[in-house]
């Protein structure tokens, strides 16, 4: 698999695997091995999924040398100070079985918790100076952040000895993001895609189905070749051995400029992104 290169010089491969709701115990175990043996190498999880334990059981087992894969995890709301994420990364690491990461994000901006007095700045800019604590000692590879909007971006950027490498927000065909997508790019900041199947409301959309028609490809093949050639890194999730495999089969479509614009326009997802200064957690 190819990879991008982040602003810190360290590579990523451009499609990761998503473990959202993959059940912790034999769901999360099997799916990441297969997804291992599919050939994927970057997986995506969080404290929050609750299945670190099983993401780091099949990536020892797998017996793919460490420095061959690519692993991230996330830090979860109720861990907003300096010494909370601190040991909510040692408890991640301890659950994944690791003894670096390759990127770990601020998972949301703005908990609910947080958001009655303010504090959201003065908590993420201390979060990060953890994060880039951590980043300094070698545990971790890159740092960054997940469903920020720019103006989360520009309150951290006023305090952050480094830039973040990735910004992982829910992108897909018909989910654009374009004012947090600019953001990025002018800043140098990979995008990474969660929910690339518009969390699988694509499948049941007849303008996707006919682009998949034409090219001859799934719905969920041509939503993985839109995001990457977009430039995002999608992060496909499933526990289904037979689409963890075939999803993989994305990387020889080359989408027309006439197709891509459709994708991004379509209508009909009921989702959207979620507001980050709204969400309920
Ligand atoms: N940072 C964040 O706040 C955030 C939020 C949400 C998600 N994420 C990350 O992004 C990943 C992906 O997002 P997501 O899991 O919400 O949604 P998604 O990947 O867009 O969709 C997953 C759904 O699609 C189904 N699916 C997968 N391949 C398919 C295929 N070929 N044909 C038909 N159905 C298929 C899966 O079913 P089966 O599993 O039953 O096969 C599952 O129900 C997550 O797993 C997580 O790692 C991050």
């Amino acid at each position: 698999m190819k990879n991008y290169t982040l602003n810190n010089g360290v590579k990523i491969p451009v499609l990761g695997f998503g473990t959202w709701k993959a059940q912790d115990g034999e769901e999360a175990y099997q799916a990441v091995l297969a997804a291992l043996k599919a050939g994927y190498r970057h997986i995506d999880t969080a404290a929050i999924y609750k299945n670190e334990e099983s993401v780091g059981r099949a990536i020892k087992d797998s017996g793919i040398p460490r420095e061959e894969l690519f692993i991230t995890t996330k830090l979860w709301n109720s861990k907003h100070t300096y010494e909370e994420a601190m040991a909510a990364f040692d408890s991640s690491m301890e659950r994944l079985g690791l003894d670096y990461l390759d990127l770990y994000l601020i998972h949301w901006p703005n908990p609910k918790p947080l958001r009655e007095d303010g504090a959201w700045q003065k908590r993420n800019a201390e979060v990060w100076r953890a994060m880039e604590d951590l980043y300094q000692a070698g545990k971790i590879r890159a740092i960054g952040v997940s469903n920020f909007l720019p103006h989360h971006l520009e309150a951290l950027l006023e305090t952050a000895r480094i830039i973040p490498a990735v910004n992982q927000i829910r992108l897909a065909p018909g989910v654009y993001q374009t004012e947090a997508v600019d953001f990025c790019r002018a800043h140098d900041i990979l995008l990474e895609a969660w929910g690339p199947f518009g969390q699988g409301e694509l499948f049941q959309n007849p303008a996707v189905q006919a682009i998949a028609d034409k090219y001859g490809k799934t719905i969920a093949q041509i939503a993985l070749a839109w995001s990457l050639q977009e430039g995002f890194l999608p992060l496909p999730k499933s526990v289904t051995p037979s689409r963890i495999a075939s999803n993989l089969d994305c990387f020889d479509i080359e989408l027309s400029p006439a197709d891509l614009e459709i994708l991004k326009n379509i209508s009909g997802l009921e989702g959207g992104a979620p507001n980050p200064d709204g969400v309920d957690f």
